[in-house]
């Protein structure tokens, strides 16, 4: 056949797709998300997330050290909180020797320039397991965005580097920005949630937080999953109030979101892998169905391509070990 062009060239060997490559992701674009629990000694693996565990804070010194080795340098903190500190106004969320506020501070004493970054929401803290204060059926806006205000700037006066906000309120950003700043927290960030979609993707993390809503579902407050135009909205008005990093989440079902937003902002875009994500995988590579970590490497390295600066993701420490093993290929 005469042919002027045979693009199979370009992938004739290992050494010139890695030359022409057009994505690359190292252990710097990760964060990792790290579950907490009361007590000591405790490791406790999640059922529906295995090899996934909650620590408790004794147990965290080695998991940072280790962290740290693999060139991973920014974590994202969950806590797992007992049945009775939970209420409706989240008043554990603001106690300043609650789980999260020793964590960070013990994070940073083992190792002072990880990143830390805190969630901020009120379901972990909620009787009724929502992401807001309730009132009859309904999920409060304002009053939940002052709790969260309030809850990031005892996070901030903690030593966090970043706040996280995943509740999806209106205006929490804007309120959050000025709660810090009027506190004279100016270098604390914020990491906002702000193409967040009610996912059934969320479950076993649930499971792992025992944070479930109580009653009816998160869909008054997260994103509808038709939408994507929506998605833009809900970011670019984080950025006008305030947001120096900009998430959408879920990832895998969501890179065509991901995509938008990135061409759309002049921000960092990160995404977050989620529990069900990471569930999937590692369900399918335990049956035998996936080769798991062909299946971590793609995946991610999707998320990447569509966009995202930087990637929220469990299986963050096997993708920096099987980018540190020589034997490695893509
Ligand atoms: C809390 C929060 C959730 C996740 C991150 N922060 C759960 C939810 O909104 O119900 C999900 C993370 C995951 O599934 O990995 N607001």
């Amino acid at each position: 056949m005469e042919l002027n062009k045979r693009y199979r060239r370009l992938r004739s060997s290992s050494v010139v797709r890695n030359m022409v490559a057009e994505t690359s992701l190292t252990a710097d674009n990760f964060i990792v998300p790290l579950f907490l629990v009361e007590g000591t000694n405790k490791r406790e693996e999640i059922p529906s997330m295995p090899g996934y565990f909650r620590f408790s804070l004794d147990l965290l010194k080695a998991e940072i050290i280790e962290l740290k080795k693999l060139g991973l340098r920014s974590v994202l903190l969950f806590v797992k909180v007992p049945d009775n500190l939970k209420d409706n106004e989240g008043k554990e969320a603001l106690n300043s020797q609650g789980l999260m506020q020793r964590a960070v501070r013990f994070i940073k004493e083992i190792d002072p320039e990880m990143l830390v970054m805190t969630d901020v929401a009120l379901d972990p803290y909620s009787s009724y397991g929502h992401d807001g204060i309730v009132s009859g059926q309904e999920i409060v806006n304002d009053a939940s965005v002052e709790v969260l205000a309030a809850m990031s700037l005892s996070h901030a006066q903690a030593g966090a580097d970043f706040v996280a906000p995943s509740d999806m309120m209106d205006g929490r950003v804007k309120a959050i920005r000025a709660k810090l700043d009027g506190a004279g927290f100016t270098k604390t960030g914020i990491l906002s949630y702000s193409a967040k979609y009610a996912s059934c993707f969320y479950g076993p993390f649930r499971d792992a937080l025992d944070s479930a809503p109580g009653f009816g579902d998160k869909k008054t407050y997260q994103m509808d999953f038709r939408n994507s135009t929506e998605a833009l909205k809900e970011t670019l008005l984080d950025i006008e109030e305030g947001a120096d990093i900009v998430m959408v989440k879920p990832a895998g079902a969501y890179l065509d979101v991901i995509r938008r937003v990135k061409d759309n902002v002049q921000v960092p875009v990160a995404a977050y892998q989620v529990s069900g994500e990471y569930a999937m995988i590692k369900a399918a590579a335990a049956n035998g169905w996936l080769d798991e970590k062909q299946a971590i490497i793609e995946s991610l390295t999707a998320i990447r391509r569509a966009g995202a600066d930087v990637i929220a993701s469990y299986f963050a420490k096997d993708y920096a070990k099987a980018i540190q093993d020589s034997k490695f290929k893509i």
